[in-house]
């Protein structure tokens, strides 16, 4: 894994998008719940491509596989291709890091664990998959990490990425699957005064909460969405989506979902979990 990298130093305002949880398949038939993934994610990326939206780099957090291949990975690649810019990854409890290891780094996608974004913001990138469980825990490993990195760079707001949501939904059966070691998370940005934000993928549905003065924000999935405030697994009738984030020179973060304006990715509403 590369450590580190740096996007547009120059830049005043970085302008991110967040693509998450694309849950795609080696089968160009493979379908999540009725919902032909490899479909959805494309036209996400084409609908961006139409609506000529800027951003300078792409946050890809996690669970970009559903089936462990090395393929379903390449597809990845491929279909972000069109949106040129680098693009940074992180592992969600669905993803299989040697098939990832088969096929990225490439050119476009990058394994980072920290980023210096424009002139005023760093980007923490942190790996919560715990293999083989739904949810998510933080190595002493990556506490550190996080705490290094917003020591060393403590002039510049620092957006936190990773696939676990480290505040409860209000969704029952999501919040089971949590970062389960959140506290010890919530100790190390307390230590410091720069993280503005933290933007996780894993709960497929646009959230947006205040725990103090940091903002948590999760997203759309490219694929099928769950439902909000559901005490049982329940989906959701809303299009697939996507993020974009403005992280300003103040650290005010701008940001908004934007989701298609299309019914064509529907999942199967009878199914009871997934
Ligand atoms: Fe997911």
């Amino acid at each position: 894994m590369k450590v580190s990298s740096v996007i547009s130093d120059s830049l005043e305002v970085v302008k991110l998008l967040q693509i998450t949880d694309t849950h795609l398949f080696s089968d160009e038939e493979g379908a999540l719940l009725n919902v032909n993934t490899r479909d959805s994610f494309q036209a996400v990326v084409e609908m961006i491509q139409a609506e000529s939206v800027e951003f300078d780099a792409i946050v890809a957090t996690g669970d970009i596989s559903q089936d462990h291949s090395a393929h379903s990975y390449q597809r990845f690649l491929d279909g972000i291709a069109p949106l040129v810019k680098p693009c940074f990854w992180l592992p969600g409890n669905h993803d299989f890091q040697p098939s990832m290891g088969e096929v990225l780094p490439s050119n476009q996608v990058q394994a980072v664990e920290h980023t210096l974004l424009g002139k005023h913001w760093q980007v923490v990138v942190l790996d919560s998959q715990v293999v083989g469980k739904p949810h998510g825990r933080l190595s002493d490993q990556q506490l550190d990490l996080l705490d290094s990195k917003l020591s060393e760079h403590s002039a510049r707001h620092t957006l936190v990425l990773l696939h676990h949501h480290p505040v409860l939904v209000g969704s029952a059966w999501l919040d089971q699957h949590t970062l389960k070691d959140s506290d010890d998370f919530w100790s190390v940005v307390e230590k410091h005064q720069n993280v503005k934000a933290v933007l996780c993928g894993h709960v497929h549905q646009d959230f947006d909460h205040k725990r103090g003065d940091v903002r948590v924000m999760a997203t759309p999935s490219t694929c099928v969405q769950f439902k909000p405030r559901s005490t049982d697994f329940a989906l959701d009738n809303q299009a697939p989506g996507w993020r974009e984030l403005s992280l300003h020179a103040c650290g005010k973060v701008e940001t908004r979902v934007k989701r298609l304006n299309s019914t064509k990715f529907m999942p199967d509403f009878a199914s009871g979990g997934y």
